[in-house]
């Protein structure tokens, strides 16, 4: 792979925005990571001003769908450096979503090359505020232009950033779902692409008209096996045990901030349980007063608490300021992101490294 060429824009959008009024995915950087896959390899890769790309009409990835993404985030630590969250975790999901999806895989150098390279054109980009990050989007698609079932034979790997602030922060109400489905076996659950968020819109409008915040997926044979919410994977705090469904059904997306909820639990001695979580258990747990906490995990969040879970009509609801194991975890994962605590496991990946 050659060097990574470099464009600078002219003039840069920072003065311009507000960090104190980020949102989520509102703004984006000066510059772009853009590399092309054809005749069965990767080449020219190129940092260049952030803006529009131009296709025709019969681009495949519009058409059939061939898109895969991911979401990491890139935080401004203690010492002023910029590091970036498990960013090889992200780098085998998206190619294991890209091998399910009849994609090619993205290099090491490229994927977490890429993200360092624009990082450091970008430094003055990463928010300094609390729980502020850059958010980091590595996505690839296919460029054909043919209109035709088929893998494509042509590819764009980018990456741009985001800017962001506090996400979710508001505790969540969850409608357990009963009649849509997110993911089946051997469909594509477990793979970061395009077409499961658009799946999931009409799901999530009709729960937001019954005045819930977010769908919490069942599976799709019996509706009876919880999966996770949203973009984020869920945790129950069952008699003291935090309770998660497992990943081998391919159903439910592998999330890095659930390896880390479950790595960090262990720390605190407190015992997480991979496996099928019916809601019937929970709702037994609850009528016996020992299901006491519920909470999503994901970056866009990193943990955010579930304050209500309709199951049917019957109502399960948990006190947001009583939910002690989920402020810990959070807690600890924020100080390991801002260097506050020692990175023992090597979870921050410098960008100058
Ligand atoms: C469907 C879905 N589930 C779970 C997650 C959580 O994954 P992670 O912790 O890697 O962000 C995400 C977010 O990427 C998601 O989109």
């Amino acid at each position: 792979m050659d060097e990574i060429k470099i464009t600078k824009a002219t003039t840069s959008k920072l003065p311009s925005v507000d960090f104190n009024n980020l949102g989520f995915g509102n703004f984006f950087t000066d510059h772009m990571f853009v590399v092309d896959y054809r005749d069965g390899e990767w080449g020219n890769a190129e940092i260049v001003p952030y803006g529009p790309i131009s296709f025709e009409p019969a681009l495949s990835a519009i058409h059939y769908g061939q898109s895969i993404f991911e979401g990491i985030k890139a935080y401004r630590m203690k010492d002023g450096s910029a590091a970036i969250y498990r960013p090889y975790e992200n780098m085998k999901r998206f190619n294991r979503s890209a091998l399910r999806m009849e994609m090619p895989e993205v290099p090491e150098e490229l994927f977490i090359g890429g993200i360092k390279k624009l990082l450091q054109v970008e430094n003055q980009w990463i928010p300094d505020e609390i729980e502020h990050a850059l958010y980091v989007r590595p996505f690839m698609f296919s460029t054909d232009q043919v209109m035709r079932v088929m893998p494509a034979t042509t590819y764009k790997f980018m990456i741009i950033f985001s800017p962001v602030g506090a996400y979710y922060a508001a505790p969540m109400r969850l409608w357990v779902e009963q009649k849509f489905v997110r993911a089946a076996e051997g469909g594509v659950g477990n793979a970061k692409t395009a077409g499961n968020y658009a799946a999931s819109l009409h799901p999530f409008a009709v729960a937001k008209k019954r005045g819930y915040d977010q769908v919490l997926w069942t599976d799709a044979n019996e509706h009876k096996y919880v999966h996770e919410c949203g973009t984020m994977n869920v945790f129950f705090l069952v008699g003291g045990k935090l309770l998660t469904p497992g990943l081998d059904s391919g159903t439910i997306l592998e999330g890095v901030t659930r390896d880390s909820v479950i790595q960090v639990a262990g720390d605190f001695g407190i015992a997480v349980e991979e496996r099928d979580v019916s809601i019937d258990e929970l709702v037994q747990a609850y009528q016996a007063g020992q299901f006491t906490e519920a909470f999503g995990s994901g970056t866009a969040a990193t943990v955010a608490k579930i304050e209500e879970i309709n199951y049917k009509g019957f109502i399960m609801t948990f006190n947001p300021l009583n939910q002690p194991v989920a402020d810990a975890l959070k807690q600890r994962l924020t100080e390991i992101r801002d260097g506050v605590l020692p990175d023992t496991r090597g979870w921050m990946v410098k960008a100058d490294s």
